[in-house]
């Protein structure tokens, strides 16, 4: 990181930037690759049936992502400030209402909400990097390896414990300026986390059932996709991709003015979808070859890939490297979520980064508990059951349809709206740097394409 001059951090003087448009990207990627990618992806393609669930996927990356993540970044780079001063700062500045601040507030809470149930999944990482070091996989039985994960799960002290170690990590991490620890440890661990997927799609390739689960991923079969698996398709682009919660603002708004956002938001987008792919490739041969229910929901990759570890050769070290790594993944985006919040508070003139940084984890920790008893105690308490779409649903299931299928998508969508209505055209593209060809695509695509695909669905959904 770099210190910049007041007029270029846009009135927060002294505060730093990236150091580059590299660091930008791994900090970036680090925020977008995570449990989406390896945990989420694979469980909510198996419960959607597959292929056509993930080209809708694809399609929402290219078609609504890619254009809303360069949105988002912009929007936090012309603040400078924190999502919910940057967006009353660009309002006025834009002529526009102070009501838009709004979406500064939601996309806060929404990424904070977020982090409250990824932290306890992120402990269930830990959990795994522990089991793996001791062996548990080795020559396991698929119905062993799943008495391990309902174990975990029946034990609230367990959980509980172990989503504290994860919310103190991320604090520590925040507390102490992200950058330059950050920025090093993603640097290496990112890689890393890539080949030893290779490695686990090698692996996969050598199980009996590799090509149906290439069939399973690629071969769309449009009559199993419903309603509500194209709305996920949807969510899920928004998760992957950090969208719509103000974390890539909040990252935006330390970012050096030579960077090209453009082609920043793709190379972030392409990487984060072959991680997603990846994962579905190393895991699905898993699941089919051993028998186990691709839509087995939360727990299929804490069921499928422990079997395989057990199995192969040197499969406790690729065990207890793969959940180390998962581990990171979270951790990496996890703080990204956080820091829209800390960010904000730290522009209260009585807070500095360390209390914010305390405030926004505490704060955390106890939302947190919603879900760690969703699992355990309240697996059966259903609060919101008297609307239809909420039925059957634990506080868990609650937080991560609320804020994936509704809050990020909504997010996002305003975000698009004010840069491709609110902002003057040219100076978008003055500020984006864009030329005209590129101009002449992006644009429409913010002002119609995207706007439009994000109400169709939301629309289609509601009726
Ligand atoms: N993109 C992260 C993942 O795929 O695991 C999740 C995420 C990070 C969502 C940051 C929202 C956010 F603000």
């Amino acid at each position: 990181m770099t210190t910049e001059t007041h007029a270029a951090t846009g009135g927060r003087e002294g505060n730093p930037l990236w150091s580059s448009r590299l660091t930008f990207i791994l900090a970036a990627t680090g925020s977008a690759v995570g449990l989406g990618n390896i945990w989420k992806f694979p469980y909510i393609t198996g419960e959607n049936g597959g292929g056509a669930f993930v080209l809708v996927y694809l399609l929402c990356i290219a078609l609504i992502g890619v254009p809303i993540l360069i949105a988002e970044i912009y929007l936090g780079r012309r603040g400078r400030r924190s999502p919910l001063a940057t967006m009353v700062h660009l309002a006025k500045q834009d002529g526009r209402s102070h009501n838009w601040k709004w979406l500064g507030i939601m996309g806060m809470t929404c990424a904070f909400l977020i982090l409250s149930f990824y932290s306890v999944i992120g402990g269930w990482s830990m959990v795994y990097v522990g089991h793996a070091f001791n062996g548990a996989f080795i020559d396991s039985t698929p119905d062993q390896i799943g008495a391990l994960f309902g174990g975990m799960l029946q034990s609230p002290g367990n959980l509980l414990f172990w989503h504290t170690l994860f919310i103190l990590i991320v604090l520590t991490i925040l507390a102490g300026g992200i950058r330059s620890g950050l920025e090093k440890a993603v640097n290496i661990l990112m890689p890393l986390l890539f080949l030893l997927l290779l490695v686990m799609v090698g692996y996969a390739m050598s199980t009996a059932e590799f090509m149906t689960a290439v069939e399973f991923l690629f071969k769309p079969d449009f009559s199993r996709l419903t309603t509500e698996a194209v709305l996920s398709a949807l969510g899920h682009a928004f998760f992957t991709l950090s969208l719509g919660s103000c974390a890539m603002m909040a990252y935006g708004s330390y970012l050096p003015e030579n960077v090209s956002i453009p082609r920043t938001a793709i190379t972030i987008a392409i990487i984060d979808t072959l991680v997603a792919l990846l994962a579905g490739l190393a895991i699905f041969p898993l699941v089919f070859s051993n028998g186990l229910e691709a839509s087995a929901g939360p727990g299929l990759i804490f069921q499928s890939l422990p079997l395989a570890f057990g199995q192969m050769p040197a499969g406790l070290l690729f065990a207890t490297l793969f959940f180390f790594l998962l581990l990171v993944a979270a951790v990496t985006s996890a703080i990204s979520m956080l820091e829209p919040s800390i960010e904000w508070l730290e522009e209260k003139p009585a807070l500095n980064r360390v209390k914010a940084t305390a405030i926004a984890g505490a704060a955390v920790w106890v939302t947190g508990l919603l879900t760690v008893f969703s699992f355990n105690q309240w697996a059966e308490l259903h609060p919101l059951a008297f609307l239809p779409v909420f039925e059957g649903k634990t506080f868990f299931d609650i937080l991560d349809y609320l804020t994936a299928n509704i809050m990020l998508p909504l997010g996002g969508l305003l975000m698009v709206l004010y840069t491709a209505w609110c902002i003057k055209p040219m100076t978008v593209i003055d500020e984006l740097k864009l030329k005209s060809g590129t101009a002449a695509l992006l644009l429409p695509v913010m002002k119609f394409v995207s706007p439009a695909l994000l109400l169709l669905v939301f629309v289609y959904n509601l009726l």
